[in-house]
């Protein structure tokens, strides 16, 4: 299957500033795709190059398999959330949305037969009647995004969906979106919240000052640091325990060597998924080592992220095992 989107040497700069620098972005179709950077790193500024809002200085973009850019065709096929829409308060959600779809150029009769099923989809059936001016910030950008899904775009473009909404109004969203992901839309959002791409995303690239230094998928990203924590009372029982492992096929790391103190117990890491906890368990208990603590490890995005993002001047830091899908590239 194409790309959902693809970009090859994407840049946009801003006077002396490389808003977005050279990247090369490939968004495999039907998956939720978080693009994740801090403030400032790019992310709207890759959008709008995208949406065709905004002209590249150098490289180019593909969306569903077409060219894209300013009067590109493709961007009819796209559903996008880049700025908060300013609804009218006073008309209700459903004449919002007929509103908004007739300036958009769509046709009134059709666009009134199918808002009560757009309504339906973003969760606003009951309150579809109701002004706008009274909703919640979730309920506003749930219609926002009925609003992006007027014209049943394959693709869903979405600048920080979430940002500015209150808690619960987080999780509506969330939540919606996930379910746009299920019927087979393939969702770009961008975020600078770590807890969304590990909630929401299934494959992630990350942006920083311009340039993409990691993309895959969440899973991988998460799965560099996992392991099984296993503490001894002593030294000797855990160097009993990584030579047991050892020799029965295990990969056994020390723990990162921060100064023992006496009494403090002893600690192996076991590079191994946690699923993998009670067979190391049985494994020691046979050879009579019961140790103190036996512990998974779960990675978070943000300790990932923050490995990725420590070298302020690398694109390719050590451990970030930066690949460029589709490229070859190594
Ligand atoms: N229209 C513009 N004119 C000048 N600089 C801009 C413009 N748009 C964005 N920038 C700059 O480009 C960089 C990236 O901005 P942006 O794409 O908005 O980042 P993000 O969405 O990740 O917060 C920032 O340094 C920002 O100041
Ligand atoms: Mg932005």
């Amino acid at each position: 299957m194409e790309p959902a989107i693809e970009t090859r040497g994407l840049t946009r700069t801003f006077g002396p500033v490389r808003a977005v620098d050279a990247i090369d972005l490939v968004v495999p179709a039907r998956r939720v795709f978080g693009f994740l950077g801090p403030n400032g790193s790019g992310k709207t500024t890759t959008i709008r190059l995208l949406l065709g809002l905004l002209r590249p200085t150098a490289g180019e973009a593909r969306l569903l398999g077409e060219p894209a850019g300013p009067g590109a065709p493709v961007v009819a096929r796209v559903g996008a959330l880049v700025e908060r829409p300013a609804f009218y308060p006073y008309l209700s959600a459903a004449e919002n949305l007929l509103v908004f779809g007739v300036t958009a150029g769509l046709a009134e009769g059709p666009l009134r037969a199918r808002v009560p099923t757009l309504l339906a989809r973003v969760g606003l059936a009951d309150v579809g009647e109701r002004g706008v001016g009274g909703f919640s910030t979730g309920m506003r950008q749930r219609l926002a995004l009925a609003l992006a899904l007027l014209r049943e775009p394959e693709l869903l473009v979405l600048d920080e969906p979430t940002n500015g909404l209150d808690p619960a109004g987080v999780v509506e969203v969330r939540q919606l979106i996930a379910a746009l992901a299920q019927d087979g839309i393939t969702v770009f959002l961008s975020t600078h919240v770590l807890t969304e791409v590990e909630q929401l995303c299934t494959d992630v690239a990350v942006l920083v000052r311009g340039r993409i230094v990691a993309q895959r998928p969440t899973r991988e990203l998460l799965g560099d640091g996992a392991g099984i924590r296993v503490r001894f009372d002593s030294p000797d029982q855990a160097a009993t325990a990584a030579a047991a492992l050892r020799s029965a096929g295990f990969v056994v790391r020390d723990e990162a060597p921060t100064p023992v103190a006496p009494g403090t117990l002893a600690t192996l890491v076991v590079d191994a998924p946690p699923e993998a906890g009670s067979h190391v368990a049985r494994l020691l208990a046979g050879r009579d080592l019961y140790p103190a603590e036996l512990a998974p490890i779960r990675p978070t995005l943000e300790a990932a992220f923050l490995e990725l993002t420590r070298d302020p001047d690398a694109s390719r830091p050590p451990g970030a095992g930066a690949r460029t899908p589709g490229t070859g590239e190594r």
